[in-house]
């Protein structure tokens, strides 16, 4: 099938497989990864930051194929929960590759990091501290971080601002609780201070809070030298690299991001005498964003006074980002070619709210009709991994491409699935 708009990233056809193939095969909605775009993605950071270690954030998208794919690319893991954690372990990835992060652990999620085994884990809190010397017990050992605040203000939207010192993430630098958290860390024979953490916030397109980030802690590890003579081997800057949804749109310049923060750090390393510590990054949404389309197929299409309405058969439910951060997608008709003049119209899922918009002020052919397919590109993070079964409407299913073949990843959430749960009368 041919489509008449500009291509969505790997063209109507997305790693060799006709997207309407995809729609026609799975039903929609569906998304649809491409696994050469996912494997690009890790290459190019392990390109650009060759002596850092680069750990995919698990939260953006996961299921056991990106899991053995990322770990082929020979990245490492974030994962905040025992949930990701088991999930990756269980499908081979090596525990000590995996960073375990969280401002409120659960106990399960301490106590399977221990007993997994997983690389470090990110202290994020006072009370954390004690709770994990003592599940890690005495003689044991674990290797922890500080997730520091850095009070810096970064990110696409206010709910995915983490660098400030007022929101509920990490230990503040400014406030003095960072160093109070690690003086008590130093205590604890059992956890081995490798070093510290931060992540600014998410959708971050420009370079600059990442080099004042490494200015701030690397000012901070200088001192904690001067006060315990403590010299810390990692710096881990979180993920956070901004990706645009829509054609020209700005993205965070990863060349640039690597050479600026290699100089700053080994300046300010410099100047304070102290080895430069090895990088860590954990970019999420700019390894599995891109990769990753949604497919919709439109129910009805309605015209107001001011506004046309495209509902298709999905929404919130799959894609709640829209209504959370008001972030703009630029969906696609695929599967027909139309000769139809472009008209803007809003782009609506089938859920019971008024906000429930997939897409504001998108430019289909003034023909969009019933049946007709519509592909949204750069679906890959934060679409899955936050979607509801809101209204009862089970979650899609994940289809990946290679090589001009479509395989189903995740299948599709019935509703016996749903019901299944519903065990109580
Ligand atoms: N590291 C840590 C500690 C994080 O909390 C996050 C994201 C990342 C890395 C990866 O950030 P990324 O490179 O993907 O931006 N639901 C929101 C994004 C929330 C991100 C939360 N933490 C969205 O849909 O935009």
């Amino acid at each position: 099938p041919a489509t008449t708009t500009e291509p969505v990233p790997g063209g109507p056809a997305v790693g060799g497989v006709p997207l309407a193939e995809i729609a026609d095969r799975f039903g929609t909605p569906v998304y649809v990864l491409d696994e050469a775009e996912v494997r690009d993605r890790c290459r190019t950071y392990r390109d650009a930051f060759p002596d850092a270690e680069v750990l995919y954030a698990a939260k953006a998208f996961l299921c056991r194929a990106m899991v053995h794919w990322v770990e082929e690319e020979g990245l490492g893991l974030d994962v905040c929960s025992a949930g990701e954690l088991e999930l990756a372990v269980t499908t081979g990835f090596p525990p000590e590759r995996i960073t375990l992060h969280g401002n409120a652990k659960t106990p399960r999620d301490l106590e399977t990091a221990l007993r997994l085994g997983v690389g470090r884990i990110v202290i994020d809190s006072p009370s954390e501290i004690a709770r994990l010397a003592a599940a890690v017990g005495p003689g044991g050992h674990q290797k922890v971080m500080v997730r520091v605040v850095p009070g810096i203000s970064a990110g696409g939207h206010e709910k995915i601002r983490t660098g400030t010192d007022d929101q509920k993430f990490g230990l503040s630098i400014a406030d003095g609780y960072a160093q109070h958290a690690i003086a008590r860390i130093l205590d604890q024979p059992q956890l081995e201070l490798t070093g510290l953490h931060c992540h600014l916030g998410s959708q971050i397109t420009s370079v600059k809070p990442y080099l004042a980030a490494v200015r701030r802690i690397v000012g901070l590890m200088a001192r904690l030298h001067e006060q315990h003579g403590l010299v810390l081997r990692e710096l881990d800057l979180g993920g956070g690299h901004g990706i645009a949804y829509r054609p020209g749109e700005a993205a965070l310049d990863l060349t640039s991001l690597a050479r600026k923060v290699r100089t700053e750090l080994s300046d300010a390393c410099g100047a304070s005498g102290l080895p430069v510590p090895r990088l860590i990054i954990e970019p999420g949404r700019a390894i599995a964003g891109p990769a990753g389309v949604a497919l919709y197929r439109v129910l009805s299409v309605k015209h107001t006074g001011s506004h046309t309405y495209v509902a298709v058969d999905g929404g919130m439910s799959d894609n709640p980002r829209p209504a959370l951060y008001g972030v703009r997608y630029a969906p696609r008709l695929i599967g027909r070619h139309s000769a139809a003049a472009p008209a803007s119209v809003t782009v609506v899922g089938r859920h019971c709210e008024a906000g429930d918009i997939l897409a504001a002020d998108a430019e289909l052919p003034a023909d969009v009709r019933p049946g007709d397919l519509l592909a949204v590109p750069v679906a890959g993070a934060y679409h899955l991994s936050m979607a509801s079964a809101y209204n009862l409407v089970g979650r899609p299913p994940v289809t990946a491409v290679r090589d001009g073949i479509a395989r189903l990843l995740v299948r599709r959430e019935s509703l016996e699935d749903i019901r299944s749960r519903d065990v109580g009368l």
